[in-house]
């Protein structure tokens, strides 16, 4: 399946106010879920250009944002570079290895990514290993969506997510206390050209 190139993407990926609100909705989602405090070292996973990251950076005592594009990591190193934050690292994942997260931390958090990555038993694997006994997991993404969410469909490798269905892998991999809220909303025009609302869940656990 070709992967879909977020590097000729990066530079006008903001510029979308849909997608600045829905990070900010899915922010305070997880805010709202676990206390954030100054002594976690927590981990975005697939932060793009870091409108996730951003908002729970200065609650936490570092964020790590993690990703596959080379171009969002440069968005969002020129935005850390630019406000002078010290607490944000970033990392280049390459999805081509299998293990992918050394270092550990207190909370993985996943906005809008999973439905790029195929192999869910593998990442929630890695999310499991590089979590602390305790620590824990918010995965926000869309309901399913028939395939009537993304117009470009490149790279898009589910067609949004049953809560269902995602509960049942996160508890075989590893995670209690699983649960879900609906994050935020979106409202745009299907495939089919009706406007349509999407729901985005924010999906949270612990590791055992
Ligand atoms: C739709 S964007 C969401 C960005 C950000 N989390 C947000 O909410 O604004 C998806 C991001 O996931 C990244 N991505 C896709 N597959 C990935 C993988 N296997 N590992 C790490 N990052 C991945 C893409 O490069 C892109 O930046």
């Amino acid at each position: 399946m070709e992967q879909r190139d977020f590097d000729k993407d990066a530079a006008s990926y903001d510029m979308k106010p849909g997608r600045v609100k829905l990070a900010q909705d899915v922010a305070t989602s997880i805010m709202d879920a676990v206390k954030l405090n100054s002594d976690m070292d927590i981990l975005d996973f697939g932060c793009g250009t870091g409108l996730v990251t951003l908002q729970l950076q200065p609650f936490v005592r570092t964020i790590t944002g993690a990703d596959s594009s080379h171009g969002m990591l440069d968005v969002l190193r020129a935005k850390i570079a630019e406000r002078k934050l010290t607490n944000i690292k970033t990392e280049f994942i390459d999805p081509e290895k299998s293990v992918v997260l050394k270092n550990k931390y207190y909370l993985v958090v996943c906005s809008m990514t999973l439905h790029h990555v195929k192999e869910l038993v593998h990442i929630f694997h890695e999310f499991h290993n590089c979590l602390l006994p305790g620590g824990q997991i918010c995965i926000a993404d869309l309901d399913s969506d028939e395939g009537e969410f993304h117009r470009d469909k490149t790279g898009v490798v589910h067609s949004g997510f049953d809560r269902a269905e995602m509960r049942r892998l996160l508890i075989a991999g590893g995670f209690q206390d699983v649960r879900d809220v609906t994050a935020a909303s979106v409202v745009r025009e299907s495939s089919d050209g009706r406007s349509r609302e999407f729901t985005v869940f924010l999906m949270t656990g612990r590791r055992c």
